[in-house]
């Protein structure tokens, strides 16, 4: 039995590392490093939920191709269910995306694929219905399925589940409305700072957390190094990831997803999901892409012990 079931794109991610930021038409660019790893945000919170002890359904669309292969084994090689992704039948291959880490900031260059094509006849709403969780990422990438995600969502709340959102950028730009109503079937919504704003409409950081708490139940506003934010009804708790040294933040928002709804569906309040996602997300920055930080279990789990030791958080929600 699955607890937590994903919806969502899956695919692989080609990191390149040590490129200028101002890339020059015609002239050939070196990079000094090299990552072809996991990605995709649904498949990175699924990867290191299940690495975290939570038991991962994964429903989703992938091409007849090599790269969609890959991108299945590597979450099914850490136990995730991948009984529901779908291959598709036509010509349409598995989404790719290339990411070129600055020192701040990232490119983040997508081929969608398949990611475009899951419609909502490809999710089998009876197995969505055996799991107690639901979460989605990447709203906006999911063109074929946007229009039925309130549908998906308020399916999943009828039948008893919990439900979390992470939008991640919307690469138009536009930010439309028809998130508002989803985000009222929506338990904790996952937005990161830049989103917060764009999504409320606001520059104002507590506005938007204002405005987007009168909708999801719980908000929570990733803010890179910065302290991240957790807000509920009138109650509201700030705290910072522990120091680490970067090698890339992809997929920190994702992990700290992961960790978050972890400890959430383990009972822990919600200062103690805040603290946990926290530490997940700030070791997965110390390695390369999303998932390569949750591929040792062992070392992973001692640097979370040690951290929420220190923290003096009492028992850790790690093992299930
Ligand atoms: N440089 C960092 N040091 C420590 N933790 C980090 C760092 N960057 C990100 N994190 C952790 O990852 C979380 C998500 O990162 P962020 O970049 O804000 O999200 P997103 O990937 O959605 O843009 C942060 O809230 C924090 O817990
Ligand atoms: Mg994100």
């Amino acid at each position: 039995m699955i607890e937590v079931c994903v919806v969502g794109e899956l695919n692989l991610d080609l990191i390149l590392y040590g490129l200028p930021k101002d890339l020059l038409l015609d002239r050939e660019h070196l990079a000094s490093g090299l990552a072809f790893t996991l990605g995709s945000s649904s498949a990175i919170f699924a990867h290191n939920l299940c690495v975290l002890g939570t038991r991962v359904g994964f429903i989703s669309k992938i091409g007849n191709d090599p790269l969609g292969k890959m991108a299945a084994e590597r979450l099914s090689a850490v136990g995730v269910d991948i009984s529901r992704v779908k291959t598709a039948s036509g010509k349409s291959a598995t989404g790719l995306t290339v990411v070129l880490p600055q020192t701040q900031h990232r490119y983040i260059l997508t081929y969608p694929g398949t990611m475009f094509e899951m419609q909502y006849s490809d999710i089998d709403m009876d197995y969505v219905r055996t799991a107690r969780h639901l979460h989605l990422s990447s709203f906006y990438l999911h063109r074929a399925l946007r229009p039925r995600i309130l549908n998906l969502f308020r399916q999943a709340k009828e039948a008893g589940l919990t439900t979390s959102l992470d939008t991640n950028d919307d690469p138009e730009n536009l930010w439309d409305r028809d998130l508002l109503e989803v985000l009222k079937y929506v338990d904790v919504f996952f937005p990161n700072d830049r989103e917060a704003k764009k999504i409320a409409r606001t520059e104002d950081l507590a506005q938007a957390l204002n405005i987007l708490g009168g909708l999801a139940k719980v908000v929570v506003v990733k803010r890179g190094s910065g302290s991240a934010i957790c807000r509920s009804g009138s109650e509201q708790w700030s705290l910072a990831p522990p120091a680490v040294k970067v090698v890339d933040d992809v997929g920190a928002g994702d992990t700290f997803d992961a960790g978050f709804i972890h400890s959430f569906l383990r009972g822990a309040t919600l200062e103690n999901c805040l603290a946990f996602a926290n530490i997940a997300a700030a070791y997965s920055v110390t390695k390369q892409g999303g998932t390569e930080a949750f591929r040792e279990r062992s070392q992973l789990a001692s640097y979370m012990r040690q951290q929420w030791n220190l923290a003096a958080r009492g028992t850790l929600p790690l093992e299930s």
